[in-house]
């Protein structure tokens, strides 16, 4: 039985391995409620919950979520501060049940520059999830890819001045291996809600071969029909990868 009963459209067989959602909107979906900014980021971690949730029952591999960029720190001190609040209260209420789920919790980015809560929250929520084998949740938080490629290639560069690496072996496993989704495959379908078509710094390397998705809706307003919409498409796609099709 291949076909998921709430979605007949849907093949379980043939899901993506590795999804990456760019949870865009939460700041249009606020004004045109004429709700503060701080309410639609609110309304956006409610969606995300049956989203994990759904990834970790159908059996998808890996779920990547941008949550916060490197760019982010950028916007006005009381967004940050609310962005900052949140993921603390998302982590505190959620990380039972997705323990309890055999999730796993990898976060992508640079947990340094965070305030020593949220860094504290993060990684206990790593340590305490690692050796988890179900759903590989990724979430990142200040992310962005050149920061995670720049990274790679200076671990690389140690690693060729200690003598442990000649430059010669230096190819794209040793590159993925020194990224934050080390392990991991790439990217299959990348999602962004909200309708701008741009990765604005998310993970560019292993979106090589990804299909794209731009639904229109808002992240708050981003159901389970929407996520099994995008799966769906996704199905409809060919992926040829630079060769024929068979
Ligand atoms: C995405 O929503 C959430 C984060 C960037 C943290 P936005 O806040 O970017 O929403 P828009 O783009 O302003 O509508
Ligand atoms: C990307 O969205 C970052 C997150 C969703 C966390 P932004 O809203 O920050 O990106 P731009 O500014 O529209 O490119
Ligand atoms: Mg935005």
């Amino acid at each position: 039985m291949t076909a998921d009963q709430s979605n007949p459209a849907l093949d379980l067989s043939r899901l993506p391995r590795h999804v990456a959602i760019i949870m865009d909107g939460n700041g249009r979906w606020a004004k045109k409620h004429a709700l503060q900014i701080a309410m639609g980021h609110r309304r956006g971690t409610e969606a995300l919950r049956d989203i994990i949730r759904a990834s970790s029952d159908m059996g998808i591999s890996s779920l990547s979520l941008y949550a916060f960029s490197t760019e982010n720190w950028g916007r006005p001190a009381t967004e940050v501060e609310a962005l900052m609040s949140l993921m603390l209260e998302f982590f505190h209420s959620e990380i039972d049940e997705l323990h309890q789920k055999n999730v796993r919790i990898t976060i992508l980015g640079d947990k340094d520059a965070l305030p020593p809560a949220q860094k504290e929250a993060l990684t206990t929520a790593e340590t305490r999830t690692q050796a988890n084998t179900g759903l590989r949740l990724n979430i990142a938080i200040n992310y962005g890819a050149r920061a995670e490629m720049v990274r790679a290639a200076r671990m690389l560069a140690q690693e060729v001045s200690a003598g442990r690496l000649s430059p010669e072996d230096i190819d794209e496993n040793a590159v993925a291996r020194c990224l934050y989704t080390a392990g991991q495959g790439d990217v299959d379908l990348l999602i962004r809600t909200s309708g701008e078509m741009r990765l604005s710094n998310f993970l560019l390397y292993q979106c090589a071969y990804a299909e794209f998705l731009f639904p229109t809706v808002l992240w708050p307003d981003f159901t389970l029909a929407h996520y099994h919409q995008a799966l769906a498409a996704y199905q409809k796609r060919s992926r040829r990868y630079g060769k024929r099709e068979e």
